[in-house]
């Protein structure tokens, strides 16, 4: 049997399927009798398809960090993977960031020269990247309506069912929710964090109205007073239940009030040993959170550099439609919020013993 000379993939290839790899650019401008194509039309397809490999990576990453989170107990075994391949996802959204400076050597010129060949496709219509913003939490109906009335425009009716089951699941945004909620130490018979940070938040804040009226007097002191005034509101409608949390209909928040204190008390404690996990996979959440904004303002502004003010290929406005979903298609924007309510590190509240020695380990030396 002869053996093709002219592949040398050998296990390597075949291993990573390069034959079909390789295989699947195919310029849609191409002149049927020549074959010839506009030049930068190659960067275009390698670009999106890398993009979709990426995708499905994270997919991936995101099945086993929801199923270990899907748990009705999260184990401390799993917070390691989790954090890890959070992390990893992290890091894809920050490389599709920084690819972009790729595409961009692109000019607008060498764009035009084949947009029109795309026809009516339109990364609008990655269904990877649908199903990953639905599973880490983005809700239907916080959706910017695409073309003024549609969710869903130019979806084949495959995509429409994935995207359909995917939003009856339950979602990454869900089961932090849920995970947080369930933390311990928060809440007990002999120590409630709210307690404990309310008192230190009002310590702080008669401590800084008594220095205020030491210190300062007339319209300088009603300024000071009037600013600690509206501090003490703030706080108070963390502090109150009923005030501002998902469970009210007025809410600005999305996670639950349960979820908040957990979130504030591993924010606050996250140097203690059994925080550290937890807190670093918060830390990843909002790093995700941020690179998908990242990617979106970066991704709108090489829209707008490249075909101006005109309308998408997918049919939405394009530049205006994409600059809106950078604030609307936010998900974790609670656990921003939180900051809101840090205190100074010397106002806060010491942690019991007997909570502090149970979140710790403690290795002595013998003899
Ligand atoms: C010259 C380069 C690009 C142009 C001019 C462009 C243009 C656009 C426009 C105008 C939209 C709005 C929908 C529409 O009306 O078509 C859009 C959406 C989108 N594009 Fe691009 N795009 C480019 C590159 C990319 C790349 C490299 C990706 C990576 C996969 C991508 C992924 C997406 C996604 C996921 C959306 C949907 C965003 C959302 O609805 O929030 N685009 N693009």
């Amino acid at each position: 049997m002869t053996q093709d000379k002219t592949k040398n993939w050998d296990q390597y290839g075949e291993y990573l399927a390069l034959d079909t790899l390789l295989d699947i650019q195919k310029p849609w401008s191409a002149d049927k009798a020549t074959g010839a194509f506009a030049h930068d039309e190659m960067l275009f397809i390698i670009f999106h398809q890398t993009y979709e490999l990426w995708f499905k990576q994270i997919l991936f990453e995101l099945d086993d960090v929801q199923m270990r989170l899907g748990r009705p107990v999260v184990d401390d075994c799993d917070m390691q993977p989790i954090v890890k391949h959070l992390h990893r996802v992290v890091e894809i959204l920050r490389l599709l960031v920084r690819q972009l400076d790729i595409l961009e050597t692109m000019t607008p010129q060498d764009f035009t020269d084949f947009r029109d060949h795309l026809k009516t496709a339109s990364g609008f219509q990655s269904l990877q990247f649908r199903l990953i913003e639905t599973r880490l939490g983005l809700r239907r109906e916080d959706r910017l309506l695409f073309n003024h009335c549609q969710y869903d425009a130019g979806y084949c009716p495959a995509s429409q069912t994935a995207i359909n089951t995917a939003e009856h699941e339950t979602t990454l945004f869900d089961q932090i929710d849920k995970w947080l909620a369930r933390t311990p130490f928060v809440d007990r018979d002999d120590y409630k964090f709210w307690d404990s940070y309310r008192a230190a938040v009002h310590t702080m804040l008669d401590g800084r109205e008594a220095m205020a009226r030491h210190a300062v007097d007339g319209d300088i002191l009603d300024r000071e007073l009037a600013a600690i005034a509206r501090n003490r509101t703030k706080f108070d409608s963390i502090f109150n239940k009923d005030a501002d949390t998902s469970s009210s209909p007025s809410s600005s928040w999305r996670l639950s009030w349960r979820a908040l204190q957990a979130a504030l008390f591993i924010t606050v404690y996250k140097t203690e040993p059994a925080l550290q996990g937890p807190a670093s996979l918060l830390g990843h959440i909002m790093d995700i959170d941020a690179a998908m904004s990242q990617w979106r303002y970066r991704h709108a502004l090489m829209v707008q550099r490249m075909v101006g003010m005109n309308v998408g290929t997918g049919g939405s406005a394009g530049y205006g439609y994409l600059m809106q979903t950078l604030e609307k298609h936010r998900i974790f924007t609670d656990l921003f919020a939180l900051s809101t309510y840090l205190i100074p590190s010397h106002a806060r509240p010491p942690l019991p013993q007997t909570i502090s020695n149970q979140m710790g380990y403690r290795y002595g030396t013998t003899g």
